[in-house]
């Protein structure tokens, strides 16, 4: 059922609903209007005071705590950092590696969460992709049996950005945690349309950029790190805010501040930041439960449609536990190509993605405040345009 049975309303809070249909959340997110406001009354008032006055530091702190209750964290626990791949660097740079160690991770990820794993060879560090049957579909039982011994961390996507396969967190954190082995998730294509709990899910670190499902500005995001990791996980990039520095004169030693700010090393992206803290309050006022519900109405709404057109849909079937938002498809005998030109003719914005053998895909990533009729719409373009 809809979130927004008020189409002027909905189309007030979503721009870009008024003369577009935005079907790209797993790309970059338009941004609502209130998340738009946060930003620029920001900005405005900067030009009239110093950018960082009065209340402004005050919201940030807000900010770290609305972060920490999206994902079951303390609110020391996060750095306010964007985009994904900064603090999925962090992770990967930060850790204390011996020759020998294994990092495992899966090869057709998207390249964030590969490259500062692979970079890890330079260090001694020994690689190892998971080897799923199709792409994404990594199971808590494929993680076991490629555990070894020498396994230190994993490092796995909540979500495929291909396929949109969504793993099992839990299942597969808690087994990690039994044996002792860190876990690294790279959240930003489940967090803000489906929940995430890092204290069931046993998850170690997590970074994720707001840009997508979060509904909020690129370049700022969530970077968590679990307490208890703070020593282990040594911050890489050092500044004046987050190595102690009395009144801004540096000492002959490095001392990181106790919380989590020990990864953020100088001024923060504060207009970023309140442009997420404005997505993340509406997002959790209309409740991420009901948020993923819809996702997966809409998703039901759309497969069954496509299959009957004649596509093929790559990735998890509507009533598995894996479904998400994204659906990916390709036509039996028209070329993903052509139709996304047809689609973007009709002011439909989708993905056009293309997998390792250069297949070209479309990929429909709705988010709750979409609605069947703008899928039908966009079925309807889809019709007409196969030959
Ligand atoms: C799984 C995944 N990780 C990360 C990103 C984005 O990374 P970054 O925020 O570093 O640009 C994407 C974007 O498509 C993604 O799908």
């Amino acid at each position: 059922m809809t979130l927004f049975p008020d189409e002027a309303q909905r189309r007030a809070l979503f721009p870009v609903s008024r003369d577009q249909i935005f079907l790209a959340h797993a790309g970059v997110t338009a941004l609502p209007q209130f998340v738009a406001d946060a930003a620029c009354d920001y900005t405005q008032q900067s030009a009239r005071n110093p950018q960082e006055f009065g209340d402004v530091l005050r919201a940030v702190k807000e900010t770290r705590q609305v972060c920490a209750q999206l994902i079951g964290a303390q609110a020391d626990e996060i750095a306010l950092l964007g985009p994904t791949s900064l603090g999925l660097s962090l992770f990967a740079n930060g850790l204390d590696w011996q020759p020998g160690d294994e990092v495992l991770c899966y090869h057709g990820d998207y390249p964030a969460n590969v490259y500062p794993w692979i970079d890890l060879r330079r260090r001694g560090v020994t690689v190892r992709y998971l080897e799923p049957q199709g792409p994404g579909e990594i199971t808590p039982e494929l993680v076991a049996a490629a555990l070894t011994p020498k396994t230190r961390l994993v490092a796995l996507a909540s979500a495929h950005f291909f396929t949109g396969y969504r793993i099992d967190l839990e299942a597969i954190g808690s087994l990690l945690h039994d044996r002792g082995i860190l876990f690294s998730v790279d959240a930003i294509q489940t967090l803000g349309a489906f929940s995430l709990d890092v204290e069931k899910a046993h998850i170690d670190f997590l970074s994720a950029d707001a840009h997508k499902w979060m509904l909020g500005p690129l370049a700022i995001g969530i970077v968590y790190v679990r307490k208890s990791n703070f020593e282990k996980l040594r911050p890489t990039l050092l500044g004046a805010w987050n190595v102690v520095s009395p009144q801004f004169n540096a000492l002959d030693e490095i001392r990181f501040v106790p919380s989590a700010q020990r990864y953020e090393p100088g001024v923060l992206n504060i207009a970023g930041i309140l442009g997420m803290r404005s997505a993340l309050e509406f997002l959790q006022k209309l409740g991420i439960g009901a948020i993923s519900t819809r996702l997966l109405e809409l998703k039901a709404h759309l497969v069954p449609k496509l299959e009957e057109m004649g596509f093929q849909i790559l990735g998890p079937g509507i009533s598995s536990p894996a479904a998400s938002s994204i659906t990916t498809f390709r036509h039996r005998h028209a070329g993903s190509a052509k139709l996304f030109a047809a689609l973007e003719n009709a002011k439909i914005i989708a993905s056009l993605r293309y997998d390792r053998e250069n297949r070209d895909y479309l990929r429909f990533s709705p988010h709750c405040y979409n609605t069947e009729a703008e899928l039908d719409a966009t079925l309807e373009v889809l019709r007409v345009a196969i030959p």
